[in-house]
């Protein structure tokens, strides 16, 4: 099993050498590849740090090469990177821009691949599939390059893209990581909390990010850790937004509108209800649910008062209310 392991670590250390060849040594992957990673505004040396690379538009090109090389197609499969149906092979990430996904210790688990047209024929990403080696609801893309400065910072940013992390890393801010393709999970958020207890949620600026973040606080509470939000402007990733700012700009945007995740909750009744009562009620009750979550019962008080106050509701009946939901829980 070990051994097992060992053969399929092995097979996508060569299947990533043999994505980054064909982006800057074949004429392919160059005019291809690396003209769309260049035109995202990644330089030479953000492409080479991060090992992105390019999956030739060929049926078999990376199979029939691995094989020769002497990888057995079991563990080509058993990574996903070879799909076989009817005894034929099938490179899975066919003609696509590749994204190394890497452990806590720089070990390569599995790939992203996006497709290179916005067109809609396809799935804009692929992963590779759940194996014995990449358990998507324990990695995080970018930890390996995150770690020392997650730990240096005290805080960690959580976004939700491969682009995220790497534009962030170019324009100067390392401390971040990206749960990439699968809604957050807790044991990512375990992997953060050995380094920092504070993680920041930067969420695309659509209807999707809003409720994956939403989803994501309380989580991240639940695990004792702080957390705080914060949004970019319409129509903005945290990719799009880095690419077009400096660092200090980036900075100061980041120190100027992080919320804590009560104000945020707070400022979403602002948007969607102003002032129907109904609506109020529900929110309320949405943000002492979050508070339950939290295990330190001095945190709990301070925030209780802290939604008393935003909310203009009594410390008494958020009490109350709190501890209906913990009794329902219990
Ligand atoms: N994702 C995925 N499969 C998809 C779409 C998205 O796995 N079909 C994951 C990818 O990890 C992606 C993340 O969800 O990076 C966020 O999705 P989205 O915001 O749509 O993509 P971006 O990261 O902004 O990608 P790009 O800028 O390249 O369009
Ligand atoms: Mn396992
Ligand atoms: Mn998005
Ligand atoms: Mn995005
Ligand atoms: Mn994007």
């Amino acid at each position: 099993q070990a051994d097992e392991r060992e053969s399929m670590y092995l097979v996508s250390e060569y299947a990533n050498t043999f994505f980054q060849n064909s982006l800057h040594k074949t004429e392919h992957g160059k005019a291809i590849g690396l003209t769309y990673f260049k035109e995202r505004g990644f330089t030479e040396e953000t492409i080479k740090k991060f090992g992105l690379g390019y999956s030739p538009d060929s049926w078999d090109a990376f199979t029939s090469e691995a094989i020769k090389k002497g990888y057995q197609l079991k563990y080509l499969e058993k990574t996903g990177l070879t799909i076989v149906k009817e005894e034929k092979q099938f490179d899975r990430f066919k003609g696509r821009v590749m994204f190394p996904i890497q452990s806590m210790s720089g070990r390569v688990l599995g790939f992203g691949g996006r497709i290179l047209t916005n067109e809609k024929k396809a799935a804009k990403y692929l992963n590779s599939p759940e194996s014995d080696i990449y358990h998507k609801s324990k990695v995080l893309y970018g930890i390996y390059y995150a770690k020392q400065s997650i730990a240096k910072e005290d805080n960690c940013y959580l976004v939700e893209g491969y682009t995220d992390v790497i534009q962030f890393n170019q324009t100067g801010v390392q401390n971040v990581v990206s749960s990439s393709g699968t809604a957050l999970t807790s044991d990512q958020i375990r992997l953060i909390s050995r380094l920092t207890k504070n993680i920041t949620v930067l969420f695309d600026s659509d209807a999707a990010g809003m409720r994956a973040s939403i989803r994501g606080i309380d989580l991240i509470l639940e695990q004792g850790m702080n957390v705080k939000v914060c949004s970019f402007p319409d129509g903005e990733d945290p990719d799009s937004f880095a690419k077009q700012n400096t660092l200090e700009e980036l900075t100061t945007y980041l120190d100027n509108n992080v919320q804590d995740f009560i104000s945020f909750k707070a400022s979403l009744l602002q948007k969607e209800s102003k002032n129907d009562p109904i609506k109020k009620a529900e929110l309320v009750r949405d943000m002492v649910t979050s508070i339950s979550k939290i295990p330190d019962v001095i945190k709990r008080e301070i925030y209780v008062q802290e939604c008393s106050r935003i909310m203009d509701i009594s410390e008494d009946v958020l009490f109350n209310t709190l501890a209906q939901i913990r009794n329902v829980d219990a």
